[in-house]
């Protein structure tokens, strides 16, 4: 099957700047899968969301080589108008995300609509379930601006899900967020999974990737270390020398009870496990 998109032999420098932060990076992917991206500080995780949504080199100028493509086609085919109805990205800070032109919640989410000619009707039946979906009903007709960082955080994904894109792009969606409307997100993740979108989720809580990804791709310094599913990934020491985490109860799991056939992933995993062994 032909990936979404795919990423071949990707270099990107800055302006102004001598040394690359994207250096050498192929990857593909598949239709409907959710990819955890993890990494040290810098390690170029936001850079690489940015030249799979077209801004760079569009916005951001700077020598981009390598090709990326979305089914097959060229991305630098289609100016970055065009391509926010197949690549949907909320930016690692929410405040930049919201428009700035609208004063209402609602306005908000239609905004993008509006901009690609959706006709009214649907427009109204779509809104209104994204802010039930979102549980922004009670907040619709607030200025997007006086909202929290995490209700700023909500709307930027509802307004990112209004346009209906094949492929979603979350750069740490959940960094202004308390654990209960993290879990919320993820609950969103999941059911746009269902929906058969394809995700691509920079995001620390590894925990939480190790419940809900199918894949978890690895940046260090620049370069995309390492790629495979989740299981395999999360549960190789080597993700802490790349300046990733693991979850908890793995680490936990790998020191204290020595070789299993199965490492655990989650709490209900070790549960087992532990259970299995008394
Ligand atoms: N506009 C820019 N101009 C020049 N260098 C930049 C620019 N934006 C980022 N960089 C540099 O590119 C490298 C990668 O940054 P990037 O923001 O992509 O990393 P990241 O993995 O998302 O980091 P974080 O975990 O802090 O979000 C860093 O060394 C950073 O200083
Ligand atoms: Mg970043």
């Amino acid at each position: 099957m032909m990936p979404i998109l795919s990423l071949k032999n990707i270099r990107y420098t800055y302006p102004l700047e001598t040394e690359p932060v994207i250096n050498d990076v192929s990857f593909d992917l598949e239709a409907g899968k959710v990819y955890g991206v993890i990494g040290g500080n810098e390690s170029g995780k936001t850079t690489l969301c940015n030249i799979m949504r077209g801004f760079i080199p569009e916005l951001y100028k700077g020598e981009l080589a390598g090709e990326v493509s979305l089914k097959g086609r060229p991305l630098n085919d289609s100016n970055i108008g065009e391509l926010a109805a197949h690549i949907g990205y909320s930016f690692q800070n929410p405040f930049t995300q919201i428009s700035g032109v609208k004063d209402t919640v609602y306005e908000e989410i239609a905004y993008g609509m509006e901009n690609l000619g959706i006709a009214r009707d649907q427009m109204i039946q779509r809104v209104e379930e994204l802010l039930t979906l979102f549980q922004l009903n009670e907040l619709a007709d607030k200025n997007p601006f006086e909202l929290s960082g995490g209700q700023k955080q909500r709307v930027a994904l509802a307004s990112i899900v209004a346009l209906d894109p094949e492929v979603i792009i979350l750069d740490e969606p959940t960094s202004q967020l308390d654990p209960k409307s993290t879990e919320d997100i993820f609950k969103i993740i999941k059911h746009l999974k269902k929906a058969g979108k394809t995700i691509f989720l920079v995001e620390h809580k590894v925990d939480l990737l190790a419940e809900y990804c199918d894949e978890i791709m690895v940046m260090s310094a620049g370069k995309l270390v390492m790629k495979g599913q989740t299981r395999e990934i999360l549960t190789d020491k080597r993700v802490l020398d790349y300046g990733g985490q693991l979850p908890q109860v793995t680490l936990y799991c790998l020191e204290a009870m020595g070789h299993q056939e199965v490492v655990p992933l989650t709490v209900t995993e070790a549960f087992s496990a532990l259970k299995g062994s008394a």
